[in-house]
């Protein structure tokens, strides 16, 4: 069974609380190429968390319109498609999605047209698997193609894949400019600053990328040895900052609307983008829209926080799209081909399965710190399938819809 990173295993060791800081905040916009992003925030890529469906329920949940704003602010400095400037596939094997048969690769590179602008990732060793690769997402509609340099797990390692290449700056080199070469959409990078404290290479990768022709660059402040332990080191993306004139992106260790400005404000970054923030609070995009807004329009800056009812709402539109998601590539199977052959049935039940662990995994990041939590993180445990899960989710509801009465009445 393929392994997956778990957001169980990569908690904030130590968080730290910024302060807002008076004059610094996320940039309204950001050009990587040609493409425009508006607001300048990135949904991180989440390999077995950012398909499809959560990246448009972020999107959703993102929504910031002058209507639900807190302060009363211009609609021109609103966004008013979504609080996230930029959505990014997980990461892709160049391997794999260069041996795979058509219909396999359109599964994997799936998106809506409600995603644009998006970016597809990549990782990989091969230059010319990888160049493949990337004309493969440029012709399935992407965006901008992202390279992984960043990846820490040791299957992706162990192939020279990920944060691996970071010992070896003359294959990136080669890899960069393959890719380049092949494709004309945007082209990113995203790395970590190095191997290991006596490997920093984050200022000299950047400085490659911008000289090879990349677009953007995009840093999570932390080693590969560091994995996610300890405080994302932000001096040395402001470090890359100062190196390098193509837009650089900060990532590591964003909670809340008060970090992403400190992160700016500490690096002079062109865009944050936020990881495991997105599962736990889906609004977390939505407060940087509304806090940036208003801060123009009035000078003081305000963003709107989450009741536990919002929250128990959030996960059940959450889980019924995951639903309505299964339902619809089910019909367009059964649109395709008149029965269903055995591996398709095996393929249906694993599709299932996995639904249902994703469901489970985001609800104990999602209902943590929340009263009644507990009691509906076990029932969703218990749940056999997504139904049962959003039984679950729905009785919950009901009774503290019927508590809640009780307590007016
Ligand atoms: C569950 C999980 C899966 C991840 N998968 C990827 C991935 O596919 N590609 C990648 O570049 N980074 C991946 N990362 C790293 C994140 O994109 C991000 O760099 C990291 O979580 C630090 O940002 P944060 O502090 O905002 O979470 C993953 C992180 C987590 C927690």
């Amino acid at each position: 069974m393929k392994k997956r990173y778990t957001l169980e295993q990569k908690r904030w060791d130590d968080p730290v609380d910024h302060s807002m800081p008076e004059h610094a905040r996320v940039p309204a916009t950001l050009t990587i190429g040609n493409v425009k992003i508006a607001p300048a925030t990135v949904l991180a890529p989440m390999a077995g968390v950012t398909d499809t469906v959560f990246r448009r329920f972020i999107k959703n949940a993102s929504q910031f319109t002058a209507d639900t704003a807190s302060a009363n602010v211009e609609q021109a400095t609103t966004n008013q498609q979504s609080g996230c400037g930029l959505i990014m596939t997980e990461f892709t094997s160049a391997d794999g999605l260069s041996r795979m048969r058509e219909t396999k690769r359109k599964r994997y590179l799936t998106y809506y047209d409600d995603e644009h602008p998006i970016s597809a990732q990549l990782f990989g060793s091969n230059p010319e698997t990888l160049a493949d690769s990337a004309r493969i997402v440029q012709d399935a509609g992407f965006d901008l193609v992202d390279l992984n340099l960043g990846c820490p797990a040791k299957r992706v390692v162990a192939c020279n894949g990920g944060s691996g290449l970071l010992r070896d700056l003359p294959l990136i080199e080669t890899i960069f400019k393959a890719i380049r070469a092949a494709v004309t959409i945007p082209f990113t990078v995203k790395f970590r600053i190095g191997w290991n404290d006596a490997n920093i290479v984050c200022v000299e990768l950047a400085k490659l990328a911008e000289d090879c022709g990349l677009n953007a660059a995009a840093l999570h402040a932390r080693t590969r040895e560091d994995g996610y332990t300890g405080q994302a080191r932000w001096e040395y993306i402001a470090a890359v900052k100062d190196a390098v004139k193509i837009p650089v992106i900060g990532n590591g260790d964003i909670r809340t609307p008060e970090d992403a400005a400190a992160m700016v404000d500490a690096t002079r970054c062109d865009a944050v983008m936020i990881g495991r923030t997105a599962p736990s609070n889906p609004w977390i995009f939505r407060q940087i829209a509304q806090y940036t807004a208003s801060k123009e329009a009035t000078g003081i800056g305000t963003y709107d926080k989450p009741t536990n009812e919002d929250r128990y709402r959030m996960i059940r539109t959450y889980f019924q799209m995951m639903v309505d998601e299964i339902a619809l590539e089910e019909q367009a199977e059964a649109a395709r081909a008149a029965a269903i052959t055995a591996s398709g049935q095996i393929a249906r039940d694993q599709r299932h399965r996995d639904c249902v662990g994703k469901m489970k995994q985001f609800a104990s990041w999602f209902t943590h710190g929340v009263p009644g939590g507990s009691a509906l993180r076990k029932q969703i445990f218990d749940a056999k399938n997504g139904a049962a899960v959003l039984d679950a989710v729905e009785q919950f509801f009901e009774t503290k819809a019927e508590a809640a009465e009780a307590i007016l009445v």
